[in-house]
């Protein structure tokens, strides 16, 4: 036989050898390790194999999935997979309006081909998020990575699978929140809340104001330790997001199918804005508080130099507030909606809410006479004034807000969701008043918690004890909420207050795994969902942080 016949025939046989072993190949229960854990599953006999022949092809208006996969597929496999909209492939995305769930997907795969159907690009992201935990290398490394037959059916069970990042207390880089919305898809999450004014800072560009960055977005020093504090460590620290980089952050996430949701805090969680424009105090004049006398060496030297006011350097919640009787408060707080409305496209803004101390307000006249003039009972009907009045801006430019549960005291806003901290209570009775709810109760979803009772060996940390498990066993739909009103709790989330997270490294500890238990909380049916087999998951789940470089906590690991 002339040698090259001989050759083809060796190669022939073993591209059949080859095809018929993938195409039979018995796969085993641990090839098939999902988070969130799906609807339904059925694994099946066979791999696919990624090779040079591998082609993504779909509709047009997939091209951005489309070509998200095939970086994902060439990056594991050294292959250089792309997209093409139409034409010859054998992984097909496809659009599919008689599947119900705007989030779900179906994903097929067989030895010879792959497809993801969806009702909209959203599920076929999901769907691609599922492939990849799927995708394993051979044997040999780079060799070929192949994917087990199967199929699956998906969608989730809340439409709100939020996490929040304060970005105030400690600043983080464009890069890290990049990295930060690229978690949130790995885990099919869908907001991020960005919590970018505090007493501490404000860390977005407004070009009406521009002393919110240039005065806002600086302090003098923070205070060290655990608060009160031992002293204060004198550096001045800071940073902020000009409107081309917050422009950025939302375009990047609306491809990774990401809303991003701005807080921006009002009436309390002020001090920053009130160092960059005194008149938005009720007491202009008076000089900021830093408690225990851990104030910067800096920030006494301007007040004893006729500056008073400072940005923040402690933690807490602090009397000087905006000032609900002067109408320069919401001339300014309108001006900054404004542009804020005018970068982030989200349905909500969110606008803080929380903590507002009254005492100023109590001893101030502007203030005293908005409460004549409105006929209003206490301090509490005047911060419903300043909601309701805030509320009917945000609706005239088509938007909702969203506040955190203190904006029930003195009567909720008409329009506006209710986001539940102090526990469930306040979301059980914003539901019971028709209102929409997302559930993010400190006692499972405050991540700037402990994740061990041994404290001595963490981080310093804000207090607290919220381990794994807690976070997995979290119930967005109380029980003590009437079945009629579960409609209204839209889902839940996780918070990370970094007072005391100062780094990246430390923000992915915190972070991780709990985030990977929220997932399935906020996606999966409670009949899909054990403990016992999470960890199971979890422990597949870990090589993602691994390949991704993460610093995660290992309690609850197992090891
Ligand atoms: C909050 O933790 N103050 C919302
Ligand atoms: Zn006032």
């Amino acid at each position: 036989m002339p040698k090259y016949l001989l050759l083809c025939l060796i190669f022939l046989l073993s591209t059949l050898s080859c095809t018929n072993e993938y195409k039979h190949y018995q796969n085993a229960e641990a090839d098939y390790q999902i988070i969130p854990q799906v609807t339904a599953l059925q694994q099946l006999n066979g791999r696919f194999i990624v090779n040079e022949k591998t082609q993504v092809i779909g509709d047009e208006a997939l091209e951005s999935e489309g070509t998200y996969l095939g970086d994902i597929l060439s990056g594991i496999s050294g292959q250089n997979i792309n997209f093409q909209a139409g034409g010859k492939g054998n992984i097909q995305l496809l659009i599919d309006s008689t599947i119900v769930s705007e989030e779900g997907y179906v994903l097929s795969v067989s030895y010879d081909k792959i497809k993801i159907k969806a009702h909209s690009p959203k599920g076929i992201f999901y769907g691609i998020q599922s492939l990849r935990q799927l995708l394993e290398t051979g044997e040999e490394p780079g060799k070929f990575v192949s994917i087990p037959a199967v199929q699956i059916e998906d969608s989730p069970k809340y439409g709100y699978r939020g996490m929040h990042l304060d970005v105030c207390r400690h600043f983080f880089p464009v890069d890290f929140i990049k990295r930060y919305i690229d978690l949130l898809a790995m885990h099919k999450m869908n907001t991020f809340h960005w919590h970018l004014t505090e007493d501490q800072a404000w860390r977005i560009e407004i070009k009406k104001y521009p002393e919110l960055t240039s005065v806002g977005a600086w302090r003098n020093g923070t205070i060290e330790g655990h608060y009160p504090g031992t002293g204060n460590d004198n550096k001045r620290y800071g940073g902020f997001y000009t409107r081309e980089e917050v422009k950025e952050v939302v375009a990047y996430a609306a491809k990774k199918h990401i809303t991003v949701i701005p807080e921006i805090e009002m009436p309390g969680h002020s001090s920053a804005a009130i160092a960059a424009y005194p008149f938005l105090s009720c007491f202009p004049e008076e000089p900021s508080i830093v408690p225990n006398d851990m104030m910067s060496d800096a920030s006494r030297k301007a007040q004893a130099s006729g500056q008073p006011k400072i940005v923040q350097e402690s933690w807490g919640v602090f009397d000087d507030v905006y000032c609900a009787g002067k109408e320069e408060t919401f001339t300014f707080l309108e001006n900054v909606l404004e542009e804020v409305m005018e970068l982030f496209p989200s349905t909500y803004i969110h606008i803080g809410g929380d903590e507002c101390p009254k005492a100023n307000w109590k001893r101030c006249p502007h203030c005293q006479q908005r409460k004549e003039d409105m006929e209003l009972e206490d301090e509490h009907q005047l911060q419903s004034y300043f909601i309701n009045r805030i509320e009917k801006f945000v609706n005239s430019k088509g938007r909702q807000i969203i506040g955190w549960d203190e904006i029930l005291e003195g009567g909720l806003a008409p329009n506006a969701t209710v986001m539940s901290w102090r526990g469930n209570k306040g979301g059980i009775a914003a539901a019971e008043q028709s209102h929409t709810v997302i559930m993010a109760p400190n006692s499972h979803c405050y991540f700037d918690h402990y994740q061990s009772e041994d404290k001595e060996n963490e981080p310093l940390a804000i207090g607290g004890f919220l381990p794994l498990e807690k976070v997995y066993h979290f119930n967005p739909t109380p029980a003590a909420l009437e079945k009629d009103k579960h409609a209204f709790i839209l889902g839940g989330q996780a918070n990370l207050w970094t007072e005391y997270i100062d780094s990246e490294a430390y923000a992915e500890y915190m972070l991780l795994p709990r985030m990977t238990a929220l997932s399935e909380v906020l996606w999966s049916a409670d009949s899909r969902r054990d403990w016992d087999d999470f960890q199971t998951r979890l422990n597949a789940f870990r090589r993602h942080y691994d390949q991704l470089g993460l610093n995660y906590a290992t309690h609850g690991l197992g090891e």
